[in-house]
């Protein structure tokens, strides 16, 4: 199935809670959530007292994506807080097995994400624990990035993976998704797709994000 999930990095942080509703309106499958703890990565955002605050203002499956270097040690704040899905780095300082069972153990959604630099493979082992695995297609720390096609390659490899073992694990990509992106990003097996910048700074975010779903799912293949 082709979602689209809004990143709330690039909207009005003075109004999180209606920019959460807007995009609920404007037809958005899930919300992105980006934290980031200025050590696992060079920038500092919110933290869960913030997605807390938001999650009555919107139905919207909370998508949230951890850039910390200890996510094992916050789990149970962001379950508490209102997260569906919580994807963490296997670059970070955290066990992946250890993580992903606190994730599911909190009756939370579990996904685990690859730098630019980490080879698809590196997740294998975890493919059969996980509902998501996102492939992030900048170095993550900040939105408005440019879209590297070179990680194409490791979606094909995890989309191949995953049908070798039957396997329906959602394929997120986040960074630099848009009107010229999506479709590459489709066709080479993504099924989830994370817009920041493309959605919220659009006049009329409801005809982007239609806009995105039709190309994504007119380029998936099958
Ligand atoms: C980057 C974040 C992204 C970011 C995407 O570290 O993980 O979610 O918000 O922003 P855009 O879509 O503007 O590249
Ligand atoms: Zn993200």
């Amino acid at each position: 199935m082709i979602l689209i999930s809004p990143s709330v990095l690039a909207s009005d942080f003075s109004a999180l809670g209606q920019e959460a509703a807007r995009m609920e309106a404007c037809g958005a499958d899930w919300l992105h959530l980006d934290v980031m703890d200025g050590h696992f990565v060079p920038n500092i955002s919110f933290g869960a007292p913030v997605i807390r605050a938001i999650r009555p203002c919107a139905g919207l499956k909370f998508d949230v994506h951890l850039m910390i270097s200890e996510p094992l040690r916050y789990i149970e704040d962001f379950v508490k807080a209102g997260a569906d899905r919580i994807t963490f780095h296997i670059e970070s300082d955290s066990p992946a097995a250890e993580t992903i069972e606190k994730i599911r153990a909190c009756g939370c959604e579990a996904g685990l994400s690859v730098k630019p630099g980490t080879p698809a493979e590196a997740v294998f082992p975890y493919l059969e624990t996980l509902d998501m695995v996102l492939v992030m297609t900048v170095e993550p720390g900040f939105g408005g990035q440019s879209f590297m096609p070179d990680m194409m390659g490791k979606l094909r490899a995890l989309r191949a993976e995953c049908s070798r073992r039957g396997l329906a694990v959602d394929l997120q990509v986040d960074g630099g998704i848009g009107a010229k992106t999506v479709e590459t990003a489709a066709a080479a097996g993504a099924n989830v797709f994370v817009a920041g910048s493309a959605v919220f700074g659009a006049a009329d975010p409801a005809a982007v994000i239609a806009d995105l779903r039709a190309k994504a799912t007119a380029a998936f293949p099958e």
